[in-house]
């Protein structure tokens, strides 16, 4: 059989990481995380006091740090210049700041090269999780998901996540970052025409898990 590729995009607090990594291990595919690729990415321009406020001076280095993704679901790893930066890339300020990163056109070019090359090594197939995998990055995918839930729900979750986070301020900082990421010029947030839309609102996680995975299951 030919390597399955499923792209699964939409916002935050959807419920994406989840699905895509349970869904590739039920499955036997490899996964890609490539928020922790921006996230990557921009933690080394924090870390090397780059003016996150300046895109050129953003675009004069994105081409620096060496950026190593793992792409076991069980055990998905991020590396840069040899060191795991899986914790520091979920802190609250690279948070606030991925968005200002990921929109620089020079940014995206090198992170959506990396994608397409461990896409393309994928022996069984992998899931492909992020904002415009199914538009611009992997456009031939067998399936695409677009997954969306109410604000609430998503603020409701990423809280629950983040123990104890203020769920308004979750909630307020959540629209931020949404909107800056589907406004941005360059291969914004969206779901792609033959993208399949799941409104995770009203679901669990179990539910979301099992018609993603029997949608990959009709496709192969
Ligand atoms: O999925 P996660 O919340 O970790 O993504 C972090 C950020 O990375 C997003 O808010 C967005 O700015 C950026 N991103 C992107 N394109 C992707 C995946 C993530 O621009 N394919």
């Amino acid at each position: 059989a030919k390597p399955v590729i499923v792209a699964i995009d939409g916002p935050s607090g959807t419920g994406k990481s989840s699905t895509s990594k349970a869904v590739a291990a039920q499955l036997g595919l490899s996964y890609l995380d490539t928020g922790a690729q921006y996230r990557a990415i921009t933690w080394w321009m924090v870390t090397n006091g780059i003016d996150i406020e300046d895109p050129s001076a953003i675009a004069a280095v994105a081409g620096k740090p060496e950026i190593v993704s793992g792409t076991d679901p069980g055990n998905p790893t991020i590396n840069v210049d040899g060191t795991d930066v899986s914790g520091p890339i979920r802190t609250q300020e690279v948070t606030s700041k991925v968005s200002a990163v990921s929109a620089v056109p020079e940014v995206r070019a090198r992170i959506t090269e990396l994608q397409r090359s461990l896409a393309a090594s994928a022996e069984v197939g992998m899931v492909v999780e992020g904002r415009d995998i199914g538009t611009t990055v992997l456009p031939d995918a067998d399936l695409k998901i677009f997954l969306t839930a109410s604000p609430e729900a998503r603020a409701a979750r990423r809280s629950g996540e983040l123990k104890g986070a203020d769920v308004n301020a979750t909630r307020e900082a959540l629209i931020k970052r949404d909107a800056a990421d589907s406004s941005r010029k360059t291969s914004p947030l969206a779901k792609a025409d033959d993208a399949v839309e799941v409104d995770t609102t009203e679901l669990t996680l179990p539910q979301v898990i099992e018609c993603v995975v029997t949608l990959v299951e009709e496709k192969r």
